[in-house]
């Protein structure tokens, strides 16, 4: 079970570096979405392997580096390393590196399977959270490959965890109705 304050600690600590932001086409705070992928985390637990510890702080806070200025280095000294390398790899490679946009999922698949199955079932749990029906202004292109995706992100991640695996395929199937 994740300590309670932890759990409250890290919830702060993303509650204010997330301030202002908001869910796509939404008024809801971001936050409404970081605690929906811990939900999805927790329904899950316990999972072979999965340090709680991990999956939760990894939940909680698996979008600060991307979309606020926290520092990896900030992480490791608030949540320590495991958090930190978990939250890490959760954080996309930014669309100015050198990796092509192609090629952005498949890479950043491979440095989530580097790591331990916490980070893993947090990466489910988000594609699952995410696998809503998709915003207004979206292409019918751009649907198709948002599914398409998250069919690869099933079949990298799945085999970590039965019960995430068929919720994230059960989401893919509903998401039909939406291309
Ligand atoms: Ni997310």
């Amino acid at each position: 079970m994740f300590a309670p304050d932890r759990y409250v600690a890290a919830l702060r600590f993303a509650a204010e570096r997330h301030h202002g932001q908001h869910m796509q086409e939404s008024q809801l705070p971001y936050l409404v979405h970081l605690v929906a992928v811990a939900a999805e985390v927790t329904a899950a637990l316990p999972a072979e392997g999965v340090d709680v510890d991990v999956a939760i702080g990894c939940a909680l806070l698996h979008d600060i580096l991307e979309d606020t200025p926290t520092t990896r280095a900030e992480l490791v000294e608030r949540f320590g390393e495991p958090i930190a390398a978990g939250v890490s790899a959760l954080t996309k490679a930014s669309s100015d590196s050198l990796i092509l946009k192609e090629h952005r999922m498949a890479d950043s698949l491979a440095r989530i399977r580097a790591q331990p199955p916490a980070v893993w079932i947090v990466k489910l749990a988000d594609r699952i959270t995410n696998l809503a029906p998709p915003p207004a202004g979206w292409s019918r292109d751009k649907r198709v490959a948002y599914r398409d995706e998250a069919m690869q992100i099933a079949d990298a991640l799945g085999g970590v965890c039965p019960q995430l695996d068929a919720r994230i395929r059960a989401k893919i199937a509903t998401y039909a109705a939406y291309l």
